[in-house]
């Protein structure tokens, strides 16, 4: 039996599948709002047919200056909830489980308003220059991802992953390289630790389901984290008992990366072996063989698929034609998928 078509459970929450729909900004709120609009609603839905195990929203903004856009979803609000609800029953109708990706973009918000990091360096020369946090910043943004897994509970998510990953908010605490604080929350590892620590047992406080957390493994600079950094903050989150970490890269500051099928895989199956943390494999995976070696050799526990999916929601039927297997179809495709 292919190992792609298996359930895996989280905390209670089964997934019928390795298959999930890694987060992708589609910058389609309107009026500045963050609210779901009926593509957001066609757009995941689709994936959800498609048979994709785990349906993981975009990147959703914690506070309204947290945005990458003016046109990111957002859950700063109680008025996210009822379209948020909406997007999640059409989900869990096509038998797939939803995700939601909390985050804050830091230094990265391309926004008119004031924008927050770590430390007041901009992250290259076309950039605006933020605002250092003050404790009390910090401590209104880590509330601010508690209200949203609160609201996240309300919405109707099984799982919320923690964006900590390609520069944006957590990522610049994370690192070296964005983060030249003085006090508790920057120098040692476990000082820049220590923004996603206070995120995460905020979130616990309020949420009790799966909790994944997307990290850049590599940053593709000397001076950014080490394989090390990266290891110890792995046995950190699995301390705070995080359920998967998701593993992608880059993003911190400006570099130049190789790019070919599978690149961030090694790093996660690294993370996997010495952490025996679960791991959520990303990156040009654009085949069901493919991601049957990475699932098989224990490289990654749930493979995560973007550019692939926007391609083809239907990735998941052809990678089990691949592979040789008979999934399911949707009742309503049962004539057409034989
Ligand atoms: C992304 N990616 C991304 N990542 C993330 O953590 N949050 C996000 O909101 C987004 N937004 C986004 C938008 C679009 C259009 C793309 C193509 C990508 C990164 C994405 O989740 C994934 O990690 C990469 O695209 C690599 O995987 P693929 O596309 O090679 O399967």
């Amino acid at each position: 039996m292919a190992k792609l078509f298996t359930p895996i459970d989280f905390k209670g929450v089964t997934i019928k599948n390795r298959i999930v729909m890694s987060p992708m900004c589609m910058y389609s709120s309107i009026a500045e709002d963050g609210k779901i609009t009926p593509f957001h609603l066609t757009h995941y839905t689709t994936r959800a047919v498609g048979q994709v195990g785990l349906v993981m929203t975009e990147a959703t903004a914690v506070q309204k200056e947290g945005r990458i856009s003016p046109q990111d979803l957002g859950i700063w609000s109680d008025d996210h909830i009822s379209g948020l609800r909406q997007l999640n029953e059409q989900i869990h109708n096509n038998n797939a489980k939803s995700g939601i990706q909390l985050a804050h973009a830091g230094r990265k918000a391309r926004l008119e308003s004031m924008i927050y990091a770590p430390s007041a360096f901009p992250f290259d020369e076309n950039s605006k220059k933020p605002q250092e946090m003050s404790i009390n910043d910090i401590n209104e943004t880590i509330d601010a991802f508690k209200n949203a897994a609160v609201r996240s509970k309300e919405s109707g998510f099984d799982i919320i992953e923690i964006h900590a990953a390609h520069g944006y908010l957590i990522n610049e605490f994370l690192s070296p390289l964005s983060n030249q604080r003085k006090d508790e929350y920057g120098g040692s590892a476990e000082n820049r630790y220590r923004f996603l620590h206070d995120i995460i047992e905020a979130v616990k406080n309020v949420w009790n389901g799966p909790l994944f957390v997307r990290i850049s493994t590599n940053e593709y600079h000397e001076e950014g984290n080490t394989l090390e950094d990266i290891l110890y903050f792995a046995e950190k989150m699995k301390e705070q008992d995080v359920d998967l970490i998701d593993c992608s890269s880059g993003g911190v500051v400006p570099a130049s990366i190789s790019v070919y099928p599978g690149y961030q895989v090694k790093r996660c199956e690294t993370i996997r072996q010495e952490t025996s943390i679960a791991t959520g494999a990303v990156g040009l995976i654009t085949t069901g063989i493919q991601a049957e070696e990475i699932l098989q050799n224990n490289r990654a526990d749930l493979v995560f698929l973007g550019r692939s999916l926007l391609k083809n929601p239907y990735w998941t039927k052809a990678a089990a034609d691949e592979l040789g297997y008979t999934i399911k179809a949707p009742t309503q495709y049962e004539r057409g998928w034989k």
